[in-house]
């Protein structure tokens, strides 16, 4: 690396935000083109800053710094280089990027650790190509089988299998596959997304937990027919359905108290101004801290679709695509990523996150925890995500530090 490490943070991010940047944000779903170029990109900094890259079946990326004892587990660092379609410039890529400049930190000052330090590029984190968020990570900690993630078919009915295989948007060629799947320690860098490091005015926070989180995918069957001659006492509009329901969800959701509901994602078929909808899928995303919430959410969704079903004469099915638990962070390793901030001159804020990350199944795993920086505004998973350079550069000193600690603590156990 020519330029210094914290430099390099800003100037790598932005040479990695021109990959899949459109109108309306950044857009790399997992295995496009725009996704492979930005994981090449990954390996081509990894094999310049001089550290042994390798790869395995679902294309996560490993970028090795060598440790005194080669055989101890490695402590892993990273993040994802997917976004959502219309994502920003830092979501998940400044843990990435922010992991090589911290090894690359640690190289400049010869700063030696026992274990090997690895820099990991996850896939498919966000989930939106493949209905399945933080699908790389959670191959890796086993909570996922391998051929189960590549039988995933997209939209288009592409699958994982097939698109990894493609040379557009396939596995990198030539990089040596991952085998094994120790780790000593989880640590990721990302920014916060949302508003409570900039209300504080602190730079740098700590993650206590991080909260349940289910996806579902609901199908809202109807009647289709002329916009003008089907009377309205005798329709059966999927679209009429699913807008109640998802205003029942945000009622709901309102109600219960430390929750959030989301519907993002909806298709109406056959999405003509004259015809009357027949059918409607959504999607549901429902997070908490605490899961009982989420179970309050479903059951209440699950009442009202009984009683639309009956007044509207559609058939309703919901199916739940993927469940986490909430998933607190290590108290050792928060307490030395504590230690590795104040070391800085800085006080850590310690914060729930209310963002899914890979942190939640490297946890299965090893001891993990998490570092955030703060979004200016709270804004993120838009294009305007934005973070002052000077934080994000602080972010990787911090990174840099918190490796050392976590280091020396697992070494003193
Ligand atoms: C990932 O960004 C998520 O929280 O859904
Ligand atoms: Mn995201
Ligand atoms: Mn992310």
């Amino acid at each position: 690396m020519t330029q210094s490490s914290e430099v390099a943070v800003v100037t790598r991010l932005a040479e990695l935000a021109a990959i899949g940047r459109h109108s309306a944000g950044i857009s790399r779903p997992l295995a496009t083109a725009q996704e492979r170029a930005a994981r090449e990109l990954f390996a081509t900094w990894a094999r310049a800053d001089g550290y042994a890259l390798t790869q395995d079946r679902v294309g996560n990326l490993f970028a090795r710094r060598a440790g005194t004892f080669e055989d101890a587990a490695p402590i892993l660092v990273g993040s994802h280089l997917d976004t959502v379609q219309t994502g920003g410039p830092y979501d998940g890529a400044y843990g990435v990027v922010g992991a090589l400049c911290a090894l690359a930190l640690l190289d400049s000052r010869r700063a030696a650790t026992a274990h090997p330090v690895e820099a990991v590029a996850w896939v498919g984190e966000e989930g939106s190509r493949f209905p399945f968020g933080c699908l790389g990570s959670s191959v890796f900690a086993g909570l996922m089988d391998v051929d189960a993630a590549l039988a995933l078919v997209d939209d288009a009915g592409t699958s994982l299998r097939a698109a990894l295989a493609a040379p557009d948007g396939g596995l990198l060629r030539e990089v040596t596959s991952r085998v094994g799947t120790r780790a000593a320690a989880y640590l990721e860098l990302h920014i916060e997304q949302g508003p409570l490091l900039e209300r504080a005015g602190i730079p740098l926070g700590v993650v206590t937990a991080i909260v349940a989180q289910r996806r579902y995918q609901v199908i809202i069957e109807g009647t289709s027919g002329h916009a003008g001659t089907v009377p309205m006492d005798q329709r059966r509009d999927a679209l009429c359905a699913a807008s109640e329901l998802i205003l029942v969800l945000e009622a709901v959701a309102k109600s219960a108290g430390d929750s959030v509901v989301t519907v993002g994602r909806i298709a109406v078929e056959p999405n003509g101004t004259n015809v009357i909808p027949a059918r409607v899928t959504f999607s549901i995303d429902a997070r908490s801290p605490d899961e009982r919430r989420i179970d309050a959410i479903e059951q209440a969704f699950q009442a009202t679709s009984l009683d639309v079903q009956r007044q509207r004469g559609v058939r309703v099915t919901m199916e739940r695509l993927e469940s986490r638990a909430a998933v607190p962070m290590d108290p050792i390793l928060r307490q030395a990523l504590c230690r590795a901030v104040e070391s800085l001159g800085e006080h850590p804020l310690e914060i729930p996150s209310g963002a899914g990350h890979d942190a939640m199944c490297l946890a299965s795993i090893a001891p993990s925890a998490m570092l955030l920086v703060p979004s200016i505004g709270g804004r993120s998973h838009v294009a305007d995500e934005r973070t002052a350079d000077a934080d994000l550069k602080l972010g990787v000193a911090a990174l840099a530090a918190s490796i050392l600690e976590v280091d020396r603590s697992l070494h003193a156990k």
